[in-house]
């Protein structure tokens, strides 16, 4: 059997890319169809049978949901066409991130998929998480989710050279960001407010020409882990703590084995050892372009696939014939 990292090496970095795009094509059917579900339901099934052609023992870490609330790629569910005979894999993915930024075709839609060596992808429970991220080349641990809004973004301006004033932040539009909010724009920072697609929004800080500095607040746990396999390819710092709402959240993360339910994250905790990153767009963004239907009847798509152990970010532009 070949070992799993020579697998990582050799056959997945490419392999990966044919799987998100599968799902983003089927996905990009129904851009603003308002539809969300139809649209998630055609991503997974198109991103599982992409997985289920790749040699390997692969296993759904980071999924649709638990088993009884989703039928396809659910977390625990094996995929891969080696099953128990080919190198282990654990899979964090998330076929459509973005699926009321499909249903109105908005901005930032993409198709997502991180894999690493069994046991390297944090088991997130599907809960909020506390989301804290800078681009790369800052002093390491110049952020910290135990100091507030205020500290995080003084702390980056000064490493920048710059004021708080200079500092633009990333944030969900929710409003349960409304504290956090008035407190960026009382030291007079810059929020860019998006709809959705928090992955998006914390790789956008990674990448200058989105200006965006820091990403600050609450999204989804797995979108966490997601967007922090990606920081660990392109650099950056990262920090993430599960937030629940409820004892029935707290008790569904203790019986995953997570025992200190106020713990913070590091980037190396959420994704450890080698891992890859993949995501193709559905619809135009800040990190790829979405599915283009051309007059021949041909579609374009854009995907990036990165690799930590390497760094090495490779930007592909599929052309196909018709929808795979
Ligand atoms: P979906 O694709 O599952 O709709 O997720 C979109 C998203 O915006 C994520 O990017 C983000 O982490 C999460 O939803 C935020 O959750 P909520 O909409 O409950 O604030």
């Amino acid at each position: 059997m070949m070992n799993p990292r020579k697998v990582l090496d050799r056959v997945l970095v490419l392999e990966m890319v044919r799987v998100t795009e599968a799902a983003a094509i089927a996905a990009s059917t129904l851009v603003g169809r308002g539809d969300e579900k139809a649209a998630d339901a055609a991503a997974v099934e198109a991103m599982r049978a992409a997985l289920n052609e790749l040699e390997m023992d692969g296993t759904v870490v980071i999924g649709e949901g638990e088993r009884d609330e989703a039928p396809m790629l659910f977390i625990g569910e094996k995929v891969g066409s080696a099953i128990g005979s080919g190198p282990k894999i654990d899979i964090a993915l998330d076929p459509l991130e973005g699926t009321t930024i499909t249903a109105k075709a908005g901005p930032n839609a993409l198709a997502v998929l991180a894999v690493a060596e069994e046991g390297n992808l944090l088991n997130a429970p599907d809960v909020y998480m506390d989301k804290l991220a800078v681009g790369p080349g800052y002093p390491d641990g110049i952020i910290d989710l135990a100091k507030t809004p205020t500290e995080n973004v003084e702390a980056v301006a000064r490493a920048k050279g710059v004021t708080p004033a200079d500092i633009i932040v990333c944030v969900l539009d929710r409003p349960r960001h409304e504290k956090l909010i008035a407190e960026l724009r009382g030291i007079g920072c810059g929020i860019m407010l998006i709809p959705d697609g928090d992955v998006a929004g914390v790789i956008a800080v990674t990448n200058p020409e989105t200006t965006i500095d820091m990403y600050m607040g609450s999204g989804g746990a797995p979108e966490g882990v997601l967007a922090a396999a990606a920081l660990r390819c392109v650099g950056g710092q990262f920090k993430g703590r599960l937030l629940f709402r409820n004892d029935d959240e707290r008790s569904r993360a203790r019986k995953w084995g997570i025992t200190d339910l106020d713990y913070i994250y590091d980037l190396k905790e959420l994704a450890k050892g080698d891992c890859i990153f993949a995501a193709t767009g559905v619809t135009d963004g800040s990190l790829l372009d979405g599915v283009k239907r051309l007059p021949n009847g041909k579609m374009t798509t854009e995907s990036v696939v990165m690799r930590a152990s390497s760094g090495t970010v490779r930007w592909v532009r599929g052309e196909h014939r018709k929808a795979s």
